[in-house]
C-alpha cells in the first residue's frame, strides 16, 4: 500500500536550469572520478537526461597527487568521446581543469600553463583543511593576467563557515567568482554545506553552478534533488541572479 502511495504522490524531476556543466570529473582513468571510458560515458548518458547538452569536464591539477597536463587531459577525452560515439551519446564535451591552489599552481601561473575554461576561466580550489596561502593576491594575480578565476565549491570549506559570510564577501568583492556544487544543495556533504550554498545565492555571490559529478551514486543524489521541493526553491532563488553557466564560456 505504502508503495502504490508513493508512486501515486512521487514527485517529477525537472530539468536542470542551465544546460552546461562547468565542474565534473568524468574524464576516465586521471583523477578520482570515472575509472574508466565506458564508466565516463555512462555519466554523460545520465547527465544528458537532466538537460545537459555541453559538459566541461574538469580533472584535478594537484600537485603530486594529479599532475595532469593539456596531452594527459586531451588524451582522456579522446578515449571518453570515442566510448560516447559508440555509444551514440551526442553531448558536447569538452576539457578544462580544476586547479588546486597549491605550489603545481604557482609553478603553472609562471609557465603560463594554466588549463582554463574558455574565455581564460580558470576554476580554483582551496584544500578542504585551510584556506589558500595568499589567495588575495593569487586572485589579483590572475585578473591582472586576463583571466576571471572562480572558486569551485565554496560552500564547501568549512573554515569560511564562522564569520557570517565577512571572508566570502571579500574574496568576491576582490572579483573571485563563486560556482556552487548541485550536490551541496542537495544536502551530500552535510548540513552545513548546504545552508551556506544557500545562503550564498540569497546574497547574490553565486555566479556559477556545476554538478562535480565524480561516480553513479552523485548522479543518484541530484537526480533526487531535481524531484524535490528544495530544488523548487532553487529555482525560485536563481531568478533573481541568473546564473552565467549557459553564456560565459561561448568564446574560445
Ligand atoms: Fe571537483
Amino acid at each position: 500500500m505504502t508503495s502504490i502511495f508513493n508512486s501515486l504522490f512521487k514527485r517529477q524531476r525537472q530539468p536542470l536550469f542551465f544546460a552546461t556543466d562547468i565542474h565534473c570529473h568524468i574524464l576516465p582513468g586521471i583523477d578520482d572520478g570515472a575509472p574508466d571510458a565506458d564508466y565516463g560515458a555512462e555519466l554523460v548518458m545520465r547527465m544528458s537526461a537532466w538537460g545537459l547538452s555541453r559538459i566541461i569536464a574538469t580533472p584535478h591539477v594537484v600537485g603530486e597527487v594529479y599532475e595532469n597536463t593539456p596531452e594527459s587531459i586531451s588524451a582522456a577525452l579522446t578515449r571518453l568521446q570515442e566510448s560516447m560515439h559508440a555509444k551514440g551519446i551526442p553531448t558536447t564535451v569538452q576539457s578544462a581543469a580544476e586547479h588546486r591552489l597549491d605550489d603545481l599552481f604557482s609553478r603553472n601561473i609562471i609557465a603560463d600553463t594554466l588549463i582554463s575554461h574558455p574565455g581564460k576561466h580558470v576554476l580554483i580550489e582551496n584544500s578542504f583543511m585551510q584556506e589558500a596561502r595568499d589567495i588575495d593576491n593569487t586572485v589579483i594575480l590572475l585578473i591582472n593576467r586576463g583571466y576571471t578565476p572562480i572558486l569551485a565549491h565554496p560552500e564547501r570549506f568549512v573554515y569560511y563557515h564562522s564569520d557570517n559570510l565577512r571572508r566570502y564577501r571579500e574574496l568576491h568583492d576582490r572579483g573571485l567568482r563563486f560556482q556552487v556544487n548541485l550536490l551541496s544543495l542537495a544536502g551530500r556533504y552535510g548540513s552545513a554545506p548546504k545552508r551556506t550554498a544557500e545562503r550564498l545565492i540569497d546574497a547574490g555571490m553565486v555566479e556559477f553552478f556545476g554538478t562535480d559529478v565524480h561516480r553513479h551514486e552523485h548522479c543518484d543524489a541530484i537526480e533526487a534533488y531535481l524531484s524535490s521541493r528544495d530544488y523548487d526553491r532553487l529555482l525560485k532563488a536563481v531568478q533573481k541572479r541568473p546564473c552565467l553557466n549557459d553564456t560565459a564560456f561561448n568564446i574560445s
